[in-house]
């Protein structure tokens, strides 16, 4: 399914989680914004990983469950993988410098955003993560004119 601000798409395994973050590589922007959304083990991580091998990142990509953020530097471009779920304190978010990470060169994805409420900007896109079968549901829904246009340079 899909339309000017929503696609989905089954993923029936791991893999063709891995194929759809490289797939979105091809279609992201930088300074764009993308919420990860999903229960535990939805498979955020692994969708960022498949995004950041699709972008030319060949080294590891590990969950910034400890470290809140891991940054990447790929071709001429940030990656900020944040993930919130063990945030718990606005006055963290000064004290690391996040605010500076959301700006015109970098592409931030965030998991668990919604521990930060009213901290962040409003995302250009959510995907959501939803166990189905013995797969995933990925629906992506686009917030901004930035977050549409990309959305759209998915379709062939
Ligand atoms: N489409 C899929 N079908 C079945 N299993 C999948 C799929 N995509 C990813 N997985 C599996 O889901 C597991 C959890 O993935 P991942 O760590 O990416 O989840 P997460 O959403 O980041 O979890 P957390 O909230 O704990 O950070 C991994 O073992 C991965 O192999
Ligand atoms: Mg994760």
């Amino acid at each position: 399914m899909h339309n000017d601000t929503d696609f989905s798409c089954f993923l029936p395994d791991e893999e063709a989680t891995l194929a759809l973050g490289a797939r979105l590589a091809l279609s992201v922007s930088p300074a764009m914004v993308i919420f990860l959304e999903g229960n535990l083990g939805a498979g955020k991580t692994t969708l960022s990983r498949g995004l950041l091998r699709g972008l030319g990142f060949a080294g590891r990509v590990k969950s910034p469950t400890y470290t809140l953020v891991e940054p990447y530097t790929v071709s001429n471009l940030y990656l900020y993988h944040f993930d919130l779920y063990r945030f718990n304190d606005a006055s963290e978010w000064e004290d690391a410098g996040f605010r500076d990470y959301f700006n015109a060169e970098s592409i931030c994805l965030i998991e668990w955003a919604d521990k930060a409420e009213g901290l962040l900007p409003v995302p250009d896109w959510i995907i959501t993560l939803t166990p189905e079968h013995d797969g995933r549901l990925a629906h992506i829904q686009a917030f901004s004119e930035q977050g549409r246009t990309c959305l759209n340079r998915l379709y062939p």
